[in-house]
């Protein structure tokens, strides 16, 4: 199934191509396509996105970014490669073949379904990706003769988790080799509005075992960046100004770590933050030099990720794991990947985190979410649902 997806839920406007096949024990997605354009300057002066500017910047992005989308010549799979499922799969690819030989495809009738993200979100971004789905989809249906191209909504932390079985289709056969997910499987799923801790028994049973209690762990990144005076978004910012640090400068606190549940809390590690900032400005009477600020950012990421790997070790421990997965525009955190990465190699098991590109927002993943919904048999009402969850 060819599926066309666009993201709109918070300040990246993204429409991906993605092939996806195979059924819920082994899905497979091939991006073929994903393009992500940034709206975060626009929000830069405000310090955070603005919901209505966010919806704004997406109506205008959309149409360009589909253009794009669809000037894109579709590769024929390469030989070897496992054909997806559908049982009219020759005559797609001879279709496909046809398309590259004429160099343009304007391309609907390649495409099966459209899949959008529903929520959670902002919701007039949210409201921007659907309406625009809503249109493309009658479009293309009128005009196509034969066969009709569904419309999908997806859940956009589900896109998150699957990120993980994304591959690149200039990478797919290096990529499927090295990743090799086994259930059961505890996923950490870490972004700017979301930390959440699963344990998966299989790609759709799952069992929420914690969550934050306040901030999400990319948030607190993004509030600490700013008291250290460091534009939108934050995450970037302090991993490039840690690694100038010493992370052990500052003995910043672990809020949760101890307690027996899987639950997080960052909020008091960022207003510990905003203390020590405060106080040593009172003490010195001067700003913080570059020194200062590299360490308040090296000991506030050592926390922040200690307590994310303290904490998922133990999950994976207590419930016998086989892969830990890390996603979420967070999961682009290098020290962050290689802390799971050794507790992964501690206990002789699997890592994995997707490809740098689906950490933070993309389309691509969204579609990997439709799919799985596909398989599922099952659909997100067509609305924008700002609080859904996993
Ligand atoms: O998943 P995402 O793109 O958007 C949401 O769904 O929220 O995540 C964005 C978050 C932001 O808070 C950003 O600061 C954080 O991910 N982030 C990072 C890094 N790159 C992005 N946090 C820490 N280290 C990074 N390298
Ligand atoms: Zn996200």
């Amino acid at each position: 199934m060819i599926l066309l997806a666009i993201e709109t839920s918070c300040d990246e406007t993204s429409i991906a191509l993605v092939e996806a096949s195979g059924g819920l024990r082994a899905p497979k997605f091939t991006v073929l396509k994903n393009i992500i354009s940034s709206q975060i300057a626009v929000h830069i002066p405000f310090g955070g996105v603005v919901p209505n500017l966010a919806k704004r910047e997406h109506l205008k992005n959309l149409p360009k970014v589909l253009r794009q989308i669809l000037n894109f010549q579709f590769p024929i799979s390469p030989p070897g490669a496992d054909p997806p499922s559908e049982d009219n799969f020759q005559k797609r690819k001879n279709q496909k073949s046809k398309l590259v030989a004429s160099g343009y495809t304007p391309n609907p009738s390649s495409i099966d379904a459209i899949a959008v993200t529903v929520g959670p979100g902002l919701e007039p971004a949210l409201w921007a990706g659907i309406e625009f789905a809503k249109e493309l989809y009658k479009k293309w249906n009128a005009t196509s003769d034969k066969r009709q191209v569904k419309l999908l909504g997806a859940n956009h932390m589900e896109g998150h988790l699957y990120s993980n079985w994304l591959t690149n289709s200039d990478k797919r056969q290096a990529t499927s080799k090295k990743r090799k997910i086994e259930f059961p499987a505890v996923a950490l799923v870490v972004s700017g509005g979301h930390t959440i801790l699963l344990y998966m028994q299989s790609m759709t049973k799952w069992k929420k075992l914690g969550e934050t209690r306040d901030d999400a762990a990319g948030e607190a990144f993004d509030k600490v960046a700013r008291m250290l005076g460091l534009p939108y978004p934050g995450g970037p910012q302090i991993a490039k100004l840690a690694k100038k640090g010493d992370c052990n400068a500052i003995n910043f606190p672990q809020p949760m770590r101890n307690h027996q549940n899987y639950d997080f809390s960052f909020s008091g590690v960022k207003t510990a933050v905003l203390y020590y900032i405060r106080d040593k400005v009172k003490a010195t009477g001067k700003k913080l030099t570059q020194k200062e600020k590299t360490d308040i950012a090296a000991s506030f990421e050592r926390a922040v990720t200690d307590v994310l790997a303290y904490k998922t070790a133990r999950a994976a421990r207590e419930f016998g794991a086989k892969t830990i997965l890390l996603s979420g525009g967070v999961a682009a955190n290098q020290l962050l990947r290689k802390k799971l990465k050794k507790v992964a190699e501690n206990f002789g098991i699997a890592f994995a985190a997707p490809e740098m590109e689906y950490n933070t927002d993309n389309a691509a993943m969204i579609a990997a979410a439709a799919y799985i919904r596909v398989l599922q048999k099952k659909k997100y009402r067509l609305i924008a649902q700002s609080n859904l969850s996993l």
